[in-house]
This record gives structure tokens, sequence and C-alpha cells, in this order.
């Protein structure tokens, strides 16, 4: 049976943007960065050589998203639920993001991207936190490709949060329950800034949100496809907003 969730036509991209739309670049694209450990143990290696080979894939697909023109690209580098995994796994994961911007931050400066990220700070390693606000500040007048990463994020939390601090606000009598919008709710998550995402992308065959950006993906469209994120090619983020131009996006209208 076809699947509908599927792209057909994944073995058939073609390399270049020649044919995207360029009046339909989607602005805010989220991916689920899935199916490192299955690609790691497809080649009888161990999970965290596939974590070291998704991140040389954020690589690409940031250069990549820079040069189509995405103004935003949110990643899924950790949730708070992947505390869970085994400890060397948790500790070599929270790792990356100092490695990737001690390799990358030279690049990601003359390339004009804007680094920033969401999450719960409080947990990370103190050298991850310095790595992080040293490319978080040395890139905030950057006005390019705002590169977001989703860090030991989780969207319920990040909902609760939210709930709380209203609550807060409206014991003191800095806010009536009356004046709750979702404009305001928006402007309350860690997303503060960003437009919702247009198009969320998730690798590895797995159909599932996984507590990431609950909210704002209320009218995203979704792509999913079976590639594994370490074996995610520039040709397959193509594909992908491709078909996106082919959606119509109505928004619970006709
Ligand atoms: C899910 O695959 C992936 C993750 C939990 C980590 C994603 C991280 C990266 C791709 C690298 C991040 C890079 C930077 C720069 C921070 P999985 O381990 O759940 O795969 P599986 O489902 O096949 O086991």
């Amino acid at each position: 049976m076809v699947n509908r969730f599927f792209s057909h036509t994944e073995l058939k991209t073609d390399k270049g943007n020649t044919r995207l739309d360029q009046d339909n670049i989607p602005s805010h694209i989220a991916i689920i960065m899935d199916g490192n450990g299955r690609w790691a143990k497809n080649k009888g290696l161990p999970r965290v050589a596939g974590h070291y080979e998704g991140m040389k894939i954020v690589t690409n697909i940031v250069k990549k998203a820079n040069e189509i023109g995405i103004k935003f690209l949110t990643l899924y580098a950790f949730s708070t639920e992947n505390w869970k995994r085994p400890e060397k796994e948790v500790e070599f994961l929270m790792k990356l993001p100092e490695r990737f911007l001690e390799k990358e931050l030279p690049d990601l400066q003359k390339n004009n991207v804007k680094v920033r990220t969401m999450g719960d700070r409080s947990l990370l390693p103190a050298n991850t936190l310095r790595a992080i606000e040293k490319a978080v500040k040395e890139t905030s007048d950057n006005t390019g490709l705002v590169l977001n990463f989703a860090l030991n994020y989780g969207g319920r939390h990040e909902l609760v949060e939210m709930v709380k601090e209203i609550g807060e606000d409206i014991a003191e009598g800095d806010l009536r329950p009356a004046d709750i919008t979702e404009n305001l709710i928006s402007e309350r998550l860690l997303t503060q800034g960003l437009p919702d995402p247009d198009l969320l992308i998730r690798t590895s065959g797995e159909i599932r949100l996984s507590n990431f950006m609950l909210w704002q993906i209320a009218y995203s469209e979704f792509w999913f496809t079976e590639v594994l994120w370490p074996d995610f090619k520039d040709e397959n983020f193509v594909e992908a907003i491709k078909k996106y131009q082919q959606r119509k996006r109505r928004y619970g209208g006709v």
C-alpha cells in the first residue's frame, strides 16, 4: 500500500534549487533530526557515531538553508526527554553544540548567520553553555539566517512555564484574564520573535511530534521522510521545500 505520508520521489530529486519557486520560500523550517542511532546500528557502529555524523549534516543543511534564503531554521538537537538515554550518550550529545560551534562559528559569522537557542539552559554542562553564549553573543548583530537550536527543549515544559508566568502576572494584578490572546501567548514562548514554522520536517520514518513546538506548529505543513538524518542530503531538503510549495495552505479556510 502506498503510504501517503512519505515522499515517493525521494530518489528522483534534483540537486539544484533552480526549480524552487523563489516567491514561495518557507520563512521558517523546523527539523526533527531523527535516525542517528539506527544509522549507526546499520553500520555496526556505536550510537554516538550516528550523532557525530548527524552533526556534519547540520553543517550542510545550514549552508543550504542560507543559500536558499530560508530566514529561520530550528533544529531539535536535544529534548527534555533525551536525559533518559544512557549517561555516555547524553554526555556525547551535550558536547556536540560545543564541537559544532568550535568548528563552524567562523563560517557562520562569515555567512551572517545568527545563532540562538531555546530550551532550559540550567541543566546544560558549563562548557556547552559557554560555547552557546559565545556564539549567541558574537552573532547577535548578524542579519541573515537565524539558526535556532532546540536544546533541552520540550513543548509541554515550554507551555507549563508560560502558564506559570501568566498566572503570576494575574496574581500580581499585572494582567487580566481577558487580556490573554494568542499573540500574548506566542510572545511568552521560547520562540518569541520568530514566526511559526511554515514547514516541519522529520526524518527516519517516525510520524510523531515528540513534544516539539506544540503551539507553534498549529498550521505548519508536515513532511516526513524515511531517510535517516545522517543520510539526509541537500537534495532531500530541496525536495521537502518543493513538496511544501505544492501544498495549498488554507489555515482553516477554503
Ligand atoms: C535522534 O536520533 C537524534 C537526537 C536525539 C540528537 C540529534 C542531534 C544531532 C543530529 C546532532 C546535533 C548537532 C548539533 C550541532 C547540536 P536517535 O538517536 O533517536 O536515532 P534512533 O531513533 O535511530 O535511535
